[in-house]
């Protein structure tokens, strides 16, 4: 008799753990419904996340010339160097400030493309091409002048045009970002 009350007892509190299991499952399950779209609105958008990197075709741009493409809301100069600015830039002395090797802001077989952020380092202005006195961009702001290369050489600007990440993907083609 006492065994079937030990066992009654077993039975009961069987039940009610799964009983309990099942609610609390059922409250973390609708927990979960509940959180995943606050939780997921966090998330970069779709077109944000296209816009993580994009590609541009070089054939759009001439010698000479620059394309400005806009890439995840900054300017971006895509410029095709003429022979003569790049003659400029190899006869000029590297002198002045952070200079750094046209070739270390260019890829590799691609010299005569310069790819760079198109905001001043100085306060963020974007400087027009052609009227500075290195044959390169001028920032209107507050006189920074920079090269054909981007690389700052007068001016209250601290650091050279930025390069960002970008690649070739074809003879034709870059990816950037
Ligand atoms: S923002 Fe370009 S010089 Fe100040």
């Amino acid at each position: 008799m006492a065994e079937s009350v030990v066992e009654g007892e077993g039975g009961d509190a069987t039940r009610r753990d799964f009983i309990h299991i099942a609610a609390g499952a059922a409250a973390v399950g609708a927990g979960a419904m509940v959180v995943w779209p606050l939780i997921n609105q966090m998330n970069p958008a779709a077109d944000t996340l296209a816009l993580a990197s994009i590609e541009f075709d070089m054939t759009k741009v001439q010698e000479g010339q620059q394309v400005v493409i806009k890439w995840q809301g900054k300017p971006v100069f895509v410029r095709y160097r003429s022979a003569a600015e790049l003659q400029k830039l190899q006869a000029e002395p590297n002198e002045g400030k952070p200079v750094q090797p046209d070739s270390a802001r260019t890829k590799e077989g691609h010299g005569q493309y310069l790819v760079v952020l198109g905001n001043c380092t100085h306060l963020g202005c974007v400087p027009t091409f052609g009227t500075g006195d290195y044959g390169g961009w001028f920032c209107p702001c507050h006189g920074s002048h920079y090269d054909a290369s981007g690389r700052i050489r007068k001016g209250p600007a601290p650091l050279n045009l930025v390069v960002p990440e970008y690649e070739f993907v074809s003879d034709t083609r870059i990816k950037i970002g």
